[in-house]
């Protein structure tokens, strides 16, 4: 075999290697693609449009955030919405109620920095920006308690910023929403 034939030999060699990297790459854009759509549409993940802003300096005076509205509340169409604030260094409220088995809609704001909860072991995980309202649903299969931390650095108390979230059984946490107030279980 002559020199030229085998520099062509290992040209072929790269280009297949080439072709098939092209191929992978290809393939793991298109499945981020899919996964992007698939969370968008499905899980009904924020896309940019839904966007919801609030002026941050208003919140204890007006609107839906004052300290009365925060808590849990059950609107007459059986809907659940859990409404908190984070600040540094705590969740208001401190202690916050839902239902075992019953959707929750979660919408938090922040007063001052970024700051972002997760609730124990649960899908139920999300940003709080100043700024913005910070919205998901989900419902929590089992009832229990968990603790549910600030996950974004948010200053030298970071460490120590944590509420705690109570799943009610769903009869006990219907016979406390009945009354209509805002519920949490911040010992009084
Ligand atoms: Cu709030 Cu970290």
């Amino acid at each position: 075999m002559s020199n030229g034939a085998a520099a062509h030999a290992s040209e072929l060699v790269a280009v297949a290697a080439e072709r098939r990297w092209a191929w992978i790459v290809g393939a793991i854009i298109a499945v981020i693609v899919v996964m992007m759509v698939v969370t968008g549409l499905h899980w009904a993940s924020m896309p940019p449009s839904r966007v919801e802003t609030i002026d941050a300096k208003t919140l204890h005076l007006r609107g839906e955030f004052v300290e009365s509205n925060l808590g849990t509340t059950l609107a007459p169409d059986g809907k659940v919405t859990a409404r908190l604030v984070a600040q540094q260094y705590s969740f208001v409220p401190q202690c916050i109620v839902v239902p075992e088995g019953m959707p929750v809609t979660f919408r938090a704001t922040a007063t001052d920095v970024i700051h972002g909860f997760v609730v124990g072991t649960t899908n139920a995980n999300t940003m709080v920006i100043p700024g913005f309202v910070a919205t998901f649903t989900t419902t929590f299969p089992k009832s229990g308690e968990h603790l549910m931390p600030c996950h974004e650095y948010c200053g030298t108390g970071h460490e120590a910023m944590w509420a705690r979230v109570q799943v009610l059984p769903r009869d006990e946490f219907l016979a406390r929403a009945r009354s209509g107030e805002r519920l949490s279980c911040v010992a009084r």
